[in-house]
């Protein structure tokens, strides 16, 4: 059939608070038109971000009852662990409450100021926590990933010659582990291919460098493998993503992505010399080596999680559901980054508005249009987050970027339908937005809690 469906009913319903353009007027101006400091209660359709924002299914609301909360050696756990060795057999499964809090024990027990982490390119908590320790994030994606307008099937993928190249001028001392983002969220949300993998393992192991991939979407990075390249159509989900971490020495996680769960995270690798440190240092900062931060029943949420994300029926919709906004609002003429990723689509707001220039925030205006005409959030990733320099200075980002980031399982067809209908509304009376400017910014990450106001 042409249409795809939504392959679930839906049980239990959250009613969204339908409001007029007039209150949302009021409602972002109260939030000093800062998409971050708005009420959800004030947003129809939320595409700030597709983390912790799933909908569980019933199997995983009725695991929460089955959640243990003893101190330690949890049947949870063990659910936890069973559900990610099938997956991700590494030796040692060190939970954690979220991502970065994986990145953070990782990065505080192997590097140091002398060190260099290169990635495709490093989501900002890896970069932050890499660069915590006084250690450089390299990002060292091919060239094509960083070119919004070109169609390429996999854009994430790791430059080789660049990585080859960077490990022989910097020296293996140096680089205490490699790092794979899949897929690549910062680059657009682009998946990584086996091939590259595996050729970034073999580059890896030549020189005796740890490869660690940031699973994050590793479920959505497997379908885009299916679909894309030779050899792969035939073969199974799970053993798809088994043969990717086959190549790998160990993995952050944040579950909150393809775990299908609002909270959560892991840490897993094989070299016991490190797990031994980074268990140390779990129950340090997050708690007891078999709950790390979580509840049991959170444990149990994700492992029910992780059998669901592997689902054809699942994956295909996910990302045919991304693929159908960006298809539409491109076909009407609209900027996106090409091809669209699987988690997002990212509207090229510099092409969108070329009258306003990039220090008079494009992304911000565009979001902030978005949220008025019809109450959608999106995220502006451009000036506004990262223009602002160490010294003070602000320059251009490298693009100026809308992502509107899909929840998983959260919102239906005729819900994206609308969505299509409130980008192209804006797109048509484009030439009416107006710059913006920051009327008061904190010094470090001011995009979360600046305040902004238009350019007279
Ligand atoms: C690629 C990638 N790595 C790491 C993280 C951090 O995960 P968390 O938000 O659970 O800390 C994210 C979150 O968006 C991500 O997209």
């Amino acid at each position: 059939m042409k249409t795809i469906i939504e392959p679930f009913r839906i049980k239990s319903v959250e009613p969204i608070r339908m409001t007029t353009r007039e209150e949302r007027e009021a409602c972002i101006k109260e939030a000093h038109y800062n998409l971050f400091t708005l009420r959800s209660d004030d947003v129809l359709i939320d595409l700030l971000t597709d983390s912790g924002t799933s909908s569980m299914s019933a199997r995983q609301w009725s695991a929460l009852m089955q959640g243990d909360e003893s101190y330690a050696g949890s049947p949870s756990f063990y659910r936890f662990k069973k559900a990610v060795d099938n997956l991700m057999p590494f030796k040692y499964l060190i939970p954690t409450h979220q991502g970065r809090a994986a990145e953070s024990i990782l990065f505080t027990v192997v590097s140091n100021d002398s060190h260099s982490i290169p990635n495709n390119t490093h989501f900002d908590t890896t970069r932050a926590n890499v660069e915590a320790q006084g250690a450089r994030a390299v990002d060292l994606v091919i060239a094509e990933g960083r070119d919004p307008e070109l169609d390429h099937p996999f854009k994430g993928n790791m430059d080789i010659a660049a990585l080859q190249k960077f490990i022989e001028d910097t020296g293996t001392d140096k680089i205490p582990l490699c790092m794979l983002t899949v897929t690549n969220n910062s680059g657009g949300g682009q998946p990584v291919s086996m091939e590259n993998i595996r050729q970034t393992s073999e580059v890896c192991k030549q020189h005796g460098i740890p490869l660690f991939i940031d699973a994050c979407r590793f479920a959505e990075n497997a379908w885009f493998i299916k679909q894309r390249e030779a050899g792969y159509a035939e073969v199974g989900i799970e053993d798809i993503v088994r043969e990717m971490f086959s190549y790998a020495d160990g993995c952050t996680m944040s579950a909150k992505k393809d775990g299908l769960a609002n909270i959560g995270g892991w840490l897993a690798m094989n070299n016991e010399d490190w797990a031994v440190d980074c268990r140390n240092r779990l129950i340090l900062t997050e708690g007891f080596s078999t709950y790390g931060g979580l509840t049991g029943r959170d444990l149990d949420a994700i492992a029910i999680g992780l059998e669901e994300v592997v689902q054809e029926d699942y994956l295909h919709y996910r990302i045919a559901s991304t693929q159908y906004v960006a298809r539409h609002i491109a076909e009407a003429g609209v900027p996106i980054m090409q091809p669209a990723g699987g988690h997002a689509v990212y509207i090229d707001a510099r092409r969108f508005l070329p009258h306003i220039s990039p220090l008079e925030y494009p992304g911000q205006s565009l979001s902030v249009e978005l949220y008025k005409h019809g109450g959608i959030r999106g995220c502006e990733i451009g000036t506004a987050m990262f223009g602002l320099q160490p010294d003070g200075q602000e320059k251009p980002a490298q693009m100026d970027l809308v992502r509107l980031a899909i929840p998983r399982r959260m919102y239906t067809q005729s819900q994206m339908d609308y969505v299509i209908e409130v980008v192209l509304e804006v797109f048509e009376n484009r030439d009416q937005l107006r710059g913006m400017k920051f009327v008061r910014q904190p010094r470090a990450l001011r995009h979360f809690t600046g305040r902004f106001d238009y350019i007279d």
